[in-house]
């Protein structure tokens, strides 16, 4: 039970010797909030914090994060426990549903999952329109947003609750259909169905990676490894694409629409679009001999846009735990999967050095979930850009959480203010007279 949300807290502002009594609230951890929505009411002020660096947009009961000292929990529970000792689908039924599945729930949704992979046969019709070379990214969002046009009773975002989880059931099913779909087509491969006889990643690395004519030999390492991954990625509270699904369904945008949002805001290398972005950069260095002083320097210099992708985040000023976790399982992984990636030993290089270099440490730069994934994603054998994909598949169910969630908040359409600094009102000049 959780003893979060006292809203009887009052902080004084004082704006040009005015005082004004602002309400703060209290999360379950302890975090205060101060809550402005009345400000502008009360004092004709808004706030400003461009790029939301201090803003709260919601309270949820989601995810607790705390960044100074390297926290990430579900529901309470810590992603360390979840990435050891669930199923990526556990969490997954975690998240959207507030607790760990009993074992009769759990088989309940399972099977709901196994029966709606299977994509309407007319998705195959959009593949044609895309040109050869399309990134897989652009293509996961138009099929995703496509999906409402298969299901138009889901474009209604007041729908009964059991026909808002069957739209649930069905994008978390067809996900991985879609993702393999995206893949087979890009290398002209006849699409693999799914085998409903299989659990939810083995399905998916099934359709991905069996060819037609041989048996799949399913690699219980790889299985293993692919859960962990999607499991880390599950959800990470208000970031830039959660807080889009959330943004876009907070106009009643149905849930397919919001979730392809989302996967747009994901695709940007600052974001999800990172995990390609590392694996180039280290072929870069790679190719450049190797030297990680050069590229670190890159880094530091404030005349170079170069940044060193996989390194820092808006909220951890410690070490990731998610890049914690992966990077233990790194080394096993690559080691039973017999692979010798001369790119580990760049990025193991990298980081140390930049752990150990002043404008790192004093930033408080550290590697993030993306600076190891990329290396285990290729050991499977996904393609560069794959990845972002992969990415989007593991937080398709923090982002339908969210979604949920903000619905059952009755959120109001997010619509943030501004401070103009454009020109003020001006005589109208003729074009002639221009
Ligand atoms: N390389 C070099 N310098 C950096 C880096 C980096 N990767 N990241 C931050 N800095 C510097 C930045 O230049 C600034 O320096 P100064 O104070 O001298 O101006 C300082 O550190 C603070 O950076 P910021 O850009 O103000 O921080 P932010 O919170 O706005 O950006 C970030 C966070 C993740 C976008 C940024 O660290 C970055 O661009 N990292 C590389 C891309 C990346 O790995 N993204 C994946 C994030 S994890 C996956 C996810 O959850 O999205």
């Amino acid at each position: 039970m959780s003893d979060a949300q006292i809203k009887n807290n009052n902080a004084t502002l004082n704006i040009e010797g005015k005082k004004i009594d602002l309400p703060y609230i209290k999360g379950t951890e302890g975090e205060i909030g101060l809550d402005v929505s009345k400000l502008r009411g009360q004092s004709g002020v808004i706030t400003l914090d461009v790029g939301f660096k201090n803003t709260g947009s919601t309270t949820s009961a989601i995810t607790f994060l705390d960044g100074e000292q390297g926290i990430l929990r579900h529901r309470g529970y810590a992603i360390e426990d979840l990435t050891e000792k669930c199923s990526f689908l556990e969490v997954a039924y975690l998240l959207i549903y507030g607790e760990l599945p009993s074992k009769e729930t759990f088989e309940k949704f399972d099977t709901q999952i196994r029966n709606h992979t299977l994509v309407h046969e007319d998705i195959q019709k959009i593949f044609n329109a895309y040109p050869t070379g399309s990134h897989p990214m652009g293509q996961i969002t138009t099929l995703v947003s496509s999906l409402s046009s298969f299901y138009p009773q889901s474009l209604n975002p007041n729908r009964s609750e059991d026909e808002i989880n069957l739209t649930i059931i069905r994008l978390l099913a067809k996900m991985i259909t879609l993702a393999s779909m995206i893949y087979k087509k890009s290398i002209g491969h006849p699409i693999i169905y799914p085998d409903n006889n299989l659990d939810y990643v083995s399905n998916f690395l099934n359709m991905t990676f069996k060819k037609v004519s041989e048996p799949y030999q399913m690699d219980p390492i790889v299985v293993d490894t692919l859960n962990k991954l999607l499991i880390l990625h599950a959800d990470h509270e208000q970031n830039c694409s959660t807080s889009t699904v959330r943004m876009v369904g907070s106009s009643q945008a149905n849930l397919y629409a919001s979730i392809s949002a989302g996967v747009v805001a994901l695709w940007g290398p600052l974001h999800g679009g990172a995990n390609q972005k590392v694996i180039e950069m280290l072929e870069a260095i790679k190719d450049d001999g190797g030297n990680v002083h050069k590229y670190i320097n890159k880094a530091k210099d404030k005349n170079d846009p170069f940044r060193l992708m996989g390194f820092g985040h808006r909220v951890y000023k410690n070490y990731d735990p998610r890049a914690k976790i992966i990077k233990k399982n790194c080394d096993q992984i690559l080691e039973n999967l017999g692979i010798n990636d001369p790119v580990l030993d760049i990025a193991k290089n990298l980081e140390e050095t930049a752990l150990n270099d002043q404008y790192f440490i004093d930033r408080k730069l550290f590697p993030n979930i993306d600076f190891y994934s990329g290396i285990i994603y290729r050991a499977i054998g996904f393609p560069l850009d794959m990845f972002t994909v992969l990415f989007a598949l593991g937080r398709l169910p923090g982002w339908i959480a969210q979604w949920k969630e903000m619905q059952s908040q009755n959120q109001p359409i997010s619509r943030p203010r501004q401070i103009y600094t454009g020109e003020k009102a001006r005589d109208f000049v003729d074009i002639s007279a221009r």
